[in-house]
């Protein structure tokens, strides 16, 4: 990657070899082909969508910075009869309509720098010619045919459903009414490759990922598979059924088309874009995981095409507990928030609040909050730090006559967990674990500012040559955090280096520098700039709430009264079954920071077993937030989540005290996180 660049749609990335080993060896780039799903565009999107492509687009960054011929493709879904509906709603026709919708999109993604390299819309001439090529081929072979349908139609969700999989009489994805529906259709035979798919599933244990997702799939294939309808006579606003126009194409076989008419199927020749298929990873939305992992495979089976190596079904991010969705009306606007917060902060916020595969919540707050710990407090500063202090001790440029010490190796070896780590997140998709491991290294880098005391060392002239290494060590620290966030935060390498001068105009960055120690230039001169990210004052988005005192658990106390407080305890004894009610369990806390504005707490990350959720607890008078990164707690896992200043907690950090100390229990075996206390 060229930190320089900017990427626009249609900017397929230059260079087509790429030379390794000197240039002795020449070896064509990797290609890697990423989706994101084509987006409705029935109403302007939401954060929820937001997270989808900015997910996709960092997949997409990095896999260009380790030097691959990415093909990064998103777009949008334009037929149906949602959108029909929505459109003369408005008293509009639907393509000018869905125009000025896509015009929105198109801007969004934009501010949000998505880096895309082409932008599908369905009803594009390109797109429903190959529909219709693929209907035709389908139904030639006898893979499609002629039947009559009756059944449940839910509307917004564009899927029929039997009387059985109704739930109290209305639809089971979302809840909405729906419409009896009798129409003349053309099938799909999925059933007649359910066998083949559940092989493929089987042997190909990376296809549906998380893992967790897998089952799903697998007991829907078991259970049968229906003919899927795949036309529709009731509405027009689709592509024609190329041999019988009173039916149109059912949307979703219209719309997965999309992976392969936008890389140029049935034109495919040596250099055209249908070198990228199979696709890497489709990634998408939980909520479609069925159409991505049983009917798109189907239908690719059915064209004699390969499958997509992946298809990766992300959580919700969810508010106030339900789905955001643009019908419900609870949506949060990105744009309003990357003019408020800047792109690189709402990416960031984004791609680390939600855990690997599960849901997140989304809030204002701990938006806030994330960008002040992470950014402001721990990034921001330790850059604005050291080029302070590389100015004030040597005028801007480090000396090179350096004096290591034996704090400097555990500084590079953390600096090499945390590449080593970020990588191979990132290759699983896992984001909020690969923005920990960088955090982890900026969190490294500003306790070792504290340890080695550049400002004692300054004061001793025979300290130069260490305080000059201790520079160059936190040069070298920054310099890698910055390359690891490239793929999250697009401008923050530039913005940064106008102040550090690690590269020079148009040098290419590669993912693999960040696994190099010692890359900084001696002749680096660094300059005093402006702040990479003002703080939030958290005040002024806070909700008006009572602060929640947090209770410990004082050793000395029977556990019944500290669980409930009773002002009475008649029979201080309670059962077996009693204790067992509560779910201790053994949680490692993988990230730690302070409340702001809230002396006493803190806001821990900690993993249960495969389980990551936050847990606030009233200790931060007693630990620095990097005391407890690493520690195995105990923490009562069943507790009513509550919210706490506008941060949700799910369970309560077990804590001896007395009036002068708090200590939390710590687990000091190797016993793994997940694990009951009782
Ligand atoms: N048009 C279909 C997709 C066809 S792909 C061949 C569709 N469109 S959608 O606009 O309704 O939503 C698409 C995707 O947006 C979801 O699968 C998901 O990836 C993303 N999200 C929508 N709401 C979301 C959240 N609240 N949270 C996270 N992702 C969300 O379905």
């Amino acid at each position: 990657m060229r930190f320089v660049v900017k990427y626009t749609e249609y900017t397929l990335f230059s260079c087509l070899l790429l030379f390794i080993n000197g240039g002795t060896n020449m070896q064509e780039k990797k290609n890697y082909y990423i989706t994101t799903p084509i987006y409705y565009p029935s109403d302007n999107l939401h954060i929820g969508h937001a997270y989808t492509t900015v997910a996709a687009d960092c997949m997409a960054r990095f896999k260009r910075m380790q030097g691959c011929d990415v093909f990064y493709l998103t777009g949008t879904d334009e037929h149906g009869q949602k959108i029909e509906r929505a459109a003369r709603e408005k008293g509009m026709e639907p393509i000018v309509y869905v125009d000025g919708i896509v015009k929105n999109i198109r801007e969004l993604w934009q501010a949000l720098l998505i880096s895309n390299n082409d932008f599908i819309r369905t009803t594009q001439e390109r797109h429903e010619k190959v529909v219709q090529k693929i209907f035709q081929k389908v139904y030639e072979q006898g893979d499609i045919f002629k039947s009559e349908y009756q059944g449940w139609y839910c509307t917004p969700c564009e899927t029929f459903f039997t009387e059985r999989q109704l739930k109290d009489g209305k639809c089971p994805d979302c809840g909405r009414e729906v419409e009896v529906l009798k129409e003349e259709s053309y099938f799909f035979k999925m059933d007649k490759y359910a066998p083949r798919l559940l092989e493929y599933i089987e042997q190909h244990p990376h296809f549906i990922q998380p893992e967790s997702r897998k089952n799903e799939v697998l007991s829907f294939i078991k259970s049968g598979l229906d003919d899927l309808c795949v036309s529709r006579t009731s509405f027009r606003w689709g592509v024609p059924v190329p041999f019988d126009d009173k039916h149109v194409v059912y949307v979703w076989f219209d719309a997965l088309i999309n992976y392969l008419s936008a890389i140029g199927y049935g034109e495919e020749s040596q250099d055209s874009n249908f070198r990228y298929w199979p696709a890497d990873v489709h990634l998408i939305g939980k909520d479609i995981l069925r159409f991505h992992a049983i009917i798109w495979p189907i239908m690719l089976m059915a064209m004699d095409l390969p499958l997509p190596k992946q298809v990766f079904g992300h959580g919700w991010m969810l508010l106030d507990g339900s789905k955001m969705s643009k019908s419900k009306g609870n949506v949060i606007d990105p744009l309003i928030l990357v003019q408020k917060y800047g792109v690189d902060a709402v990416r960031y916020y984004l791609l680390k609040e939600m855990s690997f595969g599960q849901d997140g919540l989304y809030s204002e707050e701990m938006l806030a909050t994330r960008i002040n710990a992470d950014l402001a407090n721990d990034l921001g500063n330790l850059i604005s730090r050291t080029v302070a202090m590389i100015i004030k001790y040597f005028g801007g440029v480090i000396p090179e006559t350096r004096e290591a010490a034996a704090l400097d190796e555990e500084m590079q070896a953390s600096a090499g967990q945390a590449y080593a780590e970020a990588t191979e997140k990132l290759e699983k998709l896992d984001f909020s674990a690969y923005l920990i491991a960088t955090s982890r290294l900026v969190s490294r880098a500003n306790k070792y500012i504290d340890e080695t005391a550049p400002w004692l060392l300054a004061k001793n002239d025979g300290q130069q040559g260490r305080l000059a290494a201790v520079m160059y060590n936190l040069l070298e620290c920054i310099r890698i955090a910055l390359i690891l966030t490239a793929p999250t935060m697009p401008t923050l390498m530039e913005r940064a280096n106008k102040q550090l001068g690690l590269w020079v105009q148009g040098e290419e960055v590669k993912w693999e520098d960040a696994g190099i120690w010692g890359m900084t230039r001696a002749e680096t001169q660094v300059a005093k700039g402006e702040s990479l990210f003002p703080r939030i004052d958290i005040k002024t988005l806070r909700e008006d709430e009572p602060v929640e005192e947090i209770k410990e658990v004082k050793t000395s106390a029977p556990v019944e009264k500290a669980e409930t407080e009773k002002p009475e305890v008649k029979d201080e004894y309670i059962s077996i079954e009693d204790f067992a009610k509560i779910d201790l369990r053994v949680a490692e806390v993988i990230s730690c920071e302070k409340m702001e504005k809230a002396d006493k707490l803190l806001i821990l990350r900690v993993k249960l077993g495969e389980e990551e959720r936050t847990v606030v607890s009233g200790i931060a008078k007693h630990y620095a937030p990097e005391d407890l990164v690493g520690k195995k707690v105990v923490v009562v896992a069943n507790l009513k989540p509550t919210k706490l200043r506008g941060v949700m907690s799910y369970g309560m950090i077990l804590a001896a005290s007395d009036d002068q100390y708090v200590d939390a229990l710590t687990v000091t075996k190797d016993i793994a996180s997940g694990n009951r206390v009782k």
